[in-house]
């Protein structure tokens, strides 16, 4: 036998896969001005109720968990299954049962099932022009080719969309699908209008391209209601997915997918967790059949109030020196600094200051049309926290660029 010093820890380190990621850092905990991720509002989380949940669902059906899947088959629990077909089909106009929904351990377990199913490395899809950073993370950490489609104030722009797709056809190239993030984009906050919805199917239609909607967000909308969802204009060209991680807890690692039976039954194939984790899925279910209107008015309430403390504390410590995308929905705020200055060389210094931000050029197909970009979240923060993590922000940013000039702190600093 060769010998193993047990001390130099895993002795056999050289044969990990040439292919693996970097490895992970030691978590070191949160720094105290954390404004990236997707988490939700510590304070916001009805534990009573929940805890109240999982003790009925435990006296109900606890035995079953001795059974994978609680013997309900992969497609997931039946009653949230169901949970999930009511409120698409009163809120997003989507005709389903439960039989078109398949649970998945978090909705970013549906990205990766889609990218499996319809991409290899070096197909080109479709991403809106700033996306969600994981997606984005995800699509090239595959290797496809991904181009942006350009965005305004009211999502993907469709003129831009028809150039591209004939610009691409003329090459002989169509996208394998277009991912959207139509209501509650991610990082824009912005919502895409019936008519464009209507225009993008048909051109999707056109090009032979199918739809990814990612509805991450689409619970947390505030004030104005969103048009229908594309699946629901045109289920058999699109996939949907969405999520309970920004409607009630990230932490519970539940998502759903929707989709034809001929999409479903690959995405189930292709689901090789031994099940998402059941009691989660049975506690959503009970919370949310009771009480899922008022804990989103509430919870939409309360962040659409921390929004405003973040917006205030952006003009009055950036003044004219930040443009602010306000979101109709959601958790994160999307905003832009002067041309000349490049976020990314605040990243090191924000940290030193204990703040972390997302830095647009990781939310962007293009890293340098969103340099100057950046992403704050403003739902986990407290909001003294918003307060007190702006004020560092733009001292951070006036001791690195000049800017803002007009800075509260630099007055604070005279
Ligand atoms: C647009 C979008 N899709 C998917 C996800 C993944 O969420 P989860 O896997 O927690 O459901 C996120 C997370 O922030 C997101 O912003």
């Amino acid at each position: 036998m060769a010998d193993v010093d047990s001390q130099a820890g895993f002795a056999y380190s050289g044969l990990f896969a040439a292919d693996l990621p970097a490895p992970a850092g030691r978590w070191e905990g949160f720094p105290p001005h954390y404004f990236i991720g997707g988490n939700n509002d510590p304070t916001l989380i009805p534990t009573g109720a929940l805890a109240e949940a999982a003790a009925t669902v435990l006296a109900r059906e606890g035995a079953n968990l001795a059974i994978y899947n609680m013997g309900h088959g992969p497609q997931g629990f039946p009653g949230l299954r169901d949970f999930v077909a009511a409120k698409l089909r009163r809120r997003r106009g989507i005709d389903c049962t439960g039989d078109d929904v398949l649970i998945t351990s978090g909705s970013g377990q549906g990205i990766d099932m889609v990218c499996r199913m319809l991409a290899a490395p070096g197909d080109t899809i479709l991403v809106e022009g700033f996306s969600y950073g994981g997606a984005i993370t995800r699509f090239r950490k595959l290797g496809l080719k991904i181009v942006g489609m350009p965005l305004d104030a009211d999502g993907i722009r469709m003129d831009a969309l028809e150039t591209i797709l004939a610009g691409l056809a003329a090459q002989g190239i169509t996208p394998r699908f277009l991912y959207t993030i139509p209501t509650i984009q991610n990082p824009t906050g912005s919502i895409l209008p019936l008519d464009r919805r209507h225009r993008l199917l048909a051109l999707a239609l056109q090009y032979g391209v199918p739809v990814f909607e990612d509805e991450c967000y689409s619970d947390l909308l505030w004030g104005e209601e969103a048009p229908p969802a594309l699946y629901a204009l045109a289920p058999s060209q699109v996939i949907h997915i969405g999520s309970f991680s920004k409607s009630l807890a990230p932490a519970l690692r539940v998502g759903y997918f929707v989709a034809d039976w001929s999409v479903l039954s690959r995405a189930i194939a292709l689901k090789s967790d031994g099940g998402t984790g059941a009691l989660d899925q049975m506690v959503i279910a009970e919370y949310f059949s009771a009480h899922y209107t008022a804990h989103i008015e509430r919870l939409t309430a309360e962040l659409e109030d921390k929004l405003e403390v973040m917006e205030e504390a952006l003009r009055r410590e950036f003044g004219a020196a930040v443009e602010t995308f306000r979101p109709k929905g959601g958790i994160f705020l999307w905003l832009k600094l002067p041309d000349n200055v490049d976020v990314r060389k605040l990243i090191a210094p924000a940290a030193a200051a204990g703040l972390v931000f997302n830095a647009g050029p990781e939310w962007s197909c293009d890293a340098e049309a969103a340099k100057s970009y950046l992403r704050l979240c403003f739902a986990m923060p407290s909001r003294e926290g918003i307060e007190d993590g702006v004020r560092v922000l733009a001292r951070v940013c006036f001791e690195q660029t000049g800017i803002p000039v007009r800075s509260a702190n630099v007055e604070n600093a005279r």
